[in-house]
């Protein structure tokens, strides 16, 4: 029963609606055809000269009538408006006049034009607001340069009126009224909302509509070429096959606005969406259409697999600008390859370092080798009797320092040297004759010497006497090698020495250029390591030298003779 009862109800509401409908539809029994749809909005207090909301229906006046409908929002109630002037709202053929609006007025405002036998219904909706709303301002896109605000009310071929102009609410000083208001050398500081209040008169009574736009100054856009902070142009991404890549683009366009920038990654000149494994991944810190801070627009490019095919491929970030389109590049290398690259450097300086050591070991014996086959055929005669002046300390030596001594001269020097390899040495007390000049002397035989031999004891005090002979030799010896460098100095230090500070100078000038070779007792053996480098730095032997070898008898006679 209650189902019915409000089926009853619904029955009964659309028979009141109809009825309503075929009021306001008026005597003719012609239906009106939809045509045109406006929205509107207004402020309480001002007023609206509303004309019809199409060009058309709006100059087309003659042989047309005219028919005017409101639903108020808050009626919901349509209701047709009549044309007495006394009312508030009336209208004129085709313009509606709502003087002092209030926000009661908000709602659908409908005209019917019939022409004939043709109906078209057109539709404003006006909504009013209590105070100014930035509603109310008029969309107006942004531009580089402005020169002129055009006034959204108060439409020049509709209607006549007068205009005052306010910037951001307050008036602009030294306008002329006019519905365009001009604006000189517009710049950033043009910014701002532009209000006109335009007034009309009706029947003798001044009415104002006013209307505001918002200015916006777009910035200036300066060629400035993107920048890539990444990829690095032509750089290497290590990676395998298989694995999964995260190449990072990201360009900075600029502090300017920027409708056309972008950008995208390719693989060998074609582009990738997000497909077959690449994924593009946008992370936008630039907004389109708006300034940002950053102004930098990056691109993620995520390769899920590495196949084989993007190792030998060429990936390419491009970024594109109003002006032009730039590229930076990036190759994946595989590990693998990288690795073994790595391993064949290694085992080759490894191998290197080992043949180096080698040469290094065997320099000796190569450089005594070929000198034995090459360097003989080739030798000069330079005048010189001896190959080496042996310069040793014969006084002021303990007893068992002058043992090391003497068996080193006569035993190993003389025998090695003299016997095996064949060359002549001057031994003071062995060559020189008796009853020469001995200063005299030391100086000749130093001069035909082509090395010296200075043999270095541990326990030699300096001697004091500069005038002993072994002082002396010492001295035009080191003057010889030091002053004149025409001498080769060999030194040779007999035993462990703490330093070589009671050496007189010269000589520790030389142990710091050269270090001297130790020898030790039992080296005696002619192959050992100790001669072959004495012979290295020895010159070369001449082979008439080796065949008038001479005994060193006579000689380690007279040593012994002269220690004991
Ligand atoms: C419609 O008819 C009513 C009475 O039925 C009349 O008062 C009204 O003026 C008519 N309207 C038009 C537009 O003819
Ligand atoms: C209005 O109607 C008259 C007579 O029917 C006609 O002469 C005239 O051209 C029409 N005007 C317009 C603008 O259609
Ligand atoms: C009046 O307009 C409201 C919406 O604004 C609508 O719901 C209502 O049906 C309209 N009334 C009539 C009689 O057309
Ligand atoms: C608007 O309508 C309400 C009733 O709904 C009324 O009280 C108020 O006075 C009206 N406002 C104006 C300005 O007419
Ligand atoms: C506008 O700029 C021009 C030069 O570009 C200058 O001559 C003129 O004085 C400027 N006018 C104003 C109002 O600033
Ligand atoms: C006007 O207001 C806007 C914000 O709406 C502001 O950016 C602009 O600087 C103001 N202009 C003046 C001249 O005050
Ligand atoms: C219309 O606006 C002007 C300022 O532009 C103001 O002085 C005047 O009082 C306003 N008139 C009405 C009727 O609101
Ligand atoms: C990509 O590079 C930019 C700039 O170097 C950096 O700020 C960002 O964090 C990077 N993104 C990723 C996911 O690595
Ligand atoms: C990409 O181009 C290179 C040469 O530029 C070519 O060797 C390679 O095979 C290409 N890769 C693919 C997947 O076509
Ligand atoms: C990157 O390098 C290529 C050449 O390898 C060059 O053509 C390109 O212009 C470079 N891109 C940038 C942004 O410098």
């Amino acid at each position: 029963m209650v189902k019915d009862l409000g089926m009853m109800l619904e029955i009964i509401l659309l028979l009141t609606e109809s009825v309503l409908v075929s009021s306001y539809a008026l005597n003719s029994t012609v239906q009106c055809e939809r045509l045109n749809e406006k929205k509107l909005k207004v402020r309480a207090g001002e007023s609206l000269y509303l004309p019809c909301p199409n060009r058309y229906c709006f100059i087309q006046t003659e042989n047309s009538s005219y028919f005017w409908f409101r639903n108020l929002s808050r009626t919901k109630q349509m209701e047709q408006i009549g044309t007495e002037e006394s009312e508030r709202v009336h209208f004129h053929q085709s313009v509606l006049y709502i003087l002092w609006l209030n926000l009661n007025d908000t709602g659908r405002y409908i005209t019917h034009r019939y022409e004939g036998d043709f109906c078209g219904e057109y539709e404003t909706v006006v909504v009013v607001y209590e105070e100014f709303s930035m509603d109310l301002v008029y969309k107006t896109p942004s531009e580089q340069v402005v020169s002129g605000i055009y006034c959204p009310v108060c439409d020049e071929e509709e209607q006549q009126g007068s205009f005052v102009w306010y910037k951001n609410f307050s008036l602009i000083p030294n306008q002329e009224s006019a519905p365009v208001l001009r604006i000189r050398n517009s710049s950033k500081q043009s910014e701002g909302i532009y209000t006109c209040v335009c007034t009309w008169e009706h029947h003798g009574i001044k009415h104002n509509s006013s209307g505001s736009r918002r200015i916006v100054i777009k910035e200036q856009t300066i060629n400035v070429s993107p920048k890539f902070s990444l990829p690095i142009n032509n750089s290497v991404v290590f990676t395998d096959v298989g694995s999964e890549v995260i190449l990072n683009c990201s360009v900075y366009f600029g502090q300017s606005v920027c409708s056309r920038c972008s950008i995208h990654w390719e693989k060998n000149r074609s582009r990738l969406h997000g497909e077959d494994g690449y994924e593009q991944k946008y992370r936008y810190s630039v907004l389109f259409f708006s300034r940002t801070i950053d102004g930098t627009l990056q691109l993620l490019l995520n390769i899920n697999k590495v196949s084989e095919s993007d190792l030998r491929s060429e990936f390419r970030c491009k970024a594109q600008d109003s002006y032009e389109v730039i590229f930076v590049s990036v190759t994946l290398k595989s590990r693998a390859s990288v690795l073994s690259v790595i391993v064949a450097c290694i085992c080759t300086s490894l191998v290197l370092l080992l043949l180096a050591g080698g040469l290094k070991w065997f320099a000796l014996d190569l450089v005594l080798f070929s000198r034995q086959i090459f360097v003989k055929l080739y030798r000069k005669e330079d005048g010189k009797l001896y190959d080496a002046y042996v310069i040793y300390q014969r006084n002021n030596l303990d007893e068992a320092t002058s043992k090391t001594v003497c068996d080193f001269i006569n035993g190993s020097l003389l025998t090695v040297l003299e016997s095996y390899y064949g060359f002549k040495l001057f031994i003071h007390g062995r060559d020189d004759l008796p009853g020469e000049d001995c200063m005299s002397l030391i100086e000749t035989e130093i001069q035909l010497s082509r090395r010296l031999i200075i043999v270095l004891t541990p326990g030699a005090r300096t001697d004091k006497s500069s005038d002993s002979p072994e002082a002396y030799d010492l001295q035009v010896g080191l003057h010889q090698a030091l002053v004149q460098g025409e001498t080769g100095v060999i030194l040779i230090q007999l035993g462990q020495m703490q330093d070589y500070t009671h050496l007189p100078l010269g000589l520790q000038h030389l142990l710091c250029k050269n270090s001297p070779l130790l020898w030790r007792d039992g080296e005696s053996s002619p192959n050992s390591r100790f001669w072959k480098r004495v012979r290295y730095q020895m010159p070369v032997v001449s082979s008439f030298q080796r065949s008038s070898r001479r005994g060193s008898l006579k000689a380690s006679l007279q040593c012994q003779g002269l220690l004991v």
